[in-house]
């Protein structure tokens, strides 16, 4: 091995590192070899994956044993370790590329941003700053300006990529205190008359709370405002607040309505939200971070009817957008708002140019070339592909829904989203031993939730690749009797659709 200190010949260090290094660095053509066997077994391994069980077949114990073995003292052949990871993950993994995952909001990725991974992995782009990286910024911008456009933003409306919806709404947090204030950029909390708070839902996605934490504004800065009953943010009872607060010496400073909450995408009051902040010149946030989807729609997308009113937006693209994790996107009609807050300049950077470079603009300051799923994605499939999408996801809510009324179960949300919130009927057996019973099953993946108090079995649709019978077959699942299974006609995608998932 080459010290530091010792001249070698160049000969020398160049034949020592084809030993030490081929490993991590390999010939082309064992490259090839090595890429084509992988894509196989990965292909085998989502069908294996769609036959099989949703929920993990795993044993944590003999798993540590088996991982214990890798001391990293002796190099093991990649090709072997490829073959053992797939399966790894085959068995010890919730498959939310699983057609019967009927969960969280983790789809089934699109074939086109899987591509766009691969791209990105081999040339690993640097987005800090769009001198290293114009091709890639340029790209993400363009996405993000098409975003923008479609969710009703103005022409001027800016943004970027996040590493998720958590990311898009910290930054709406930080873009909203500094407007509120700009001395709170030097000063922060101090910088306000009293202790600043701001508004969401009691419904919605709780990361408020670790993002007031970690803003260091202290968790009591979030105002979980009471809802109408339906799920939906009561804009009574925010309007009370707002007045109580200002009372009491504190400093409202922002609002956050959900677009599609987590639990059941119910969609907060946008338009009286907006005209709340806009009476009360408070930041108007609108989180859509599954719900966003609905733009593609043109069917759909009147529910969203006032988001276009924000000041900013978070739309997660590893949601409903079905690219793969994370990659979350912040909208702002301010296009001046992010540098204030995420200037710093420094010798080092090649660039500084506060409307380009991402460090100077955004939150992180590595980035990795996130956009390129969602361009991908788009530019394959069309908003008409996207369109198909998500009206799919509804359409099959939809008949779940109605399998389960027919049976008397009920739907205690009332979403235009493709999430059930759903009750059993009396004497079936309560909500988290019917989630428990599935879940053993491995046939599909629900989740017990709790929707304005009470307990609900929550089932989502967001994958491409779910079908009626999957549809179906969890309707038997929670009935456990089998006499659901009848054929019901689907519509199954066609050309754009198609175009997003792959055979
Ligand atoms: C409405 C909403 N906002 C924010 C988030 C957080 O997004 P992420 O998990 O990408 O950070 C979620 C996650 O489910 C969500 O449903």
């Amino acid at each position: 091995m080459p010290r530091r200190g010792r001249l070698a010949s160049k000969s020398k260090v160049d034949r020592e590192r084809r030993v030490g290094a081929s490993a991590l660095f390999p010939d082309p053509d064992d490259c090839a070899l090595l890429n084509d066997r992988l894509t196989r077994n990965l292909i085998r391994g989502h069908k294996r994956v769609a036959r099989g069980p949703v929920t993990p077949t795993f044993d944590r114990e003999s798993f540590r044993n088996e991982l214990a073995d890798f001391d990293f003292q002796e190099p093991h052949p990649l090709d072997k370790l490829l073959s053992w990871t797939t399966k790894q993950m085959e068995q010890g993994l919730v498959h939310v590329t699983h057609p019967r995952y009927f969960g969280l909001f983790n789809p089934a990725p699109t074939f086109p941003a899987q591509c766009a991974d691969r791209i990105v992995s081999a040339f690993n782009p640097q987005l800090a700053t769009a001198t290293t990286s114009p091709a890639a910024i340029e790209i993400e911008a363009h996405v993000v300006r098409s975003i923008a456009r479609r969710a009703g933003f103005p022409p001027e409306a800016t943004g970027h990529f996040t590493a998720g919806g958590s990311e898009a709404n910290y930054t709406a947090l930080l873009c909203a205190l500094t407007r509120a204030t700009p001395d709170f950029a030097t000063r922060g909390a101090r910088a306000f008359d009293g202790p600043p708070v701001f508004y969401v839902s009691r419904e919605s996605h709780l990361a408020w709370i670790k993002i007031a934490h970690q803003a260091g504004i202290g968790r009591s800065a979030v105002r979980l405002v009471a809802t109408d009953g339906f799920g939906r943010m009561d804009q009574n009872a925010l309007n009370e607040a707002i007045i109580g607060d200002r009372r009491g010496g504190r400093v409202p400073f922002m609002i956050a309505a959900t677009a599609g909450t987590t639990n059941a995408g119910m969609i907060d009051p946008l338009w009286a939200c907006a005209e709340l902040a806009r009476s009360n010149k408070l930041w108007y946030h609108v989180d859509a971070a599954w719900g966003g989807a609905l733009i593609a729609s043109d069917y759909l997308r009147h529910v969203l009817g006032g988001i276009e009113r924000a000041d900013s937006v978070t739309i997660d693209a590893h949601k409903w957008f079905a690219t793969t994790m994370g990659c979350g996107m912040f909208i702002t009609r301010h296009p001046n708002v992010l540098s204030c807050v995420f200037e710093v300049s420094t010798s080092f950077m090649p660039s500084h140019n506060s409307s380009l470079d991402p460090y100077v603009n955004s939150l992180q300051w590595s980035r990795r070339f996130l956009g390129l799923r969602l361009f991908l994605s788009l530019a394959a499939a069309g908003w008409s592909g996207y369109a198909e999408h998500v009206e799919r996801s509804v359409a099959l809510a939809d008949m779940l829904k109605a399998e389960l009324l027919r049976r008397e179960w009920s739907v205690v949300n009332s979403s235009p989203l493709a999430v059930l919130c759903i009750k059993p009927p009396p004497g079936v057996g309560d909500v988290r031993s019917i989630v428990a019973r599935v879940l053993a099953s491995g046939r599909a993946w629900i989740a017990a939730a709790s929707f304005e108090g009470s307990d609900v079995i929550r089932a989502c649709i967001t994958n491409g690749e779910t079908m009626s019978d999957d549809v179906l077959e969890l309707v038997r699942l929670l009935l456990a009797r089998s006499d659901a299974r009848e054929r019901v006609i689907c519509p199954e995608g066609d050309h754009g659709r198609k175009q997003l998932f792959a055979n």
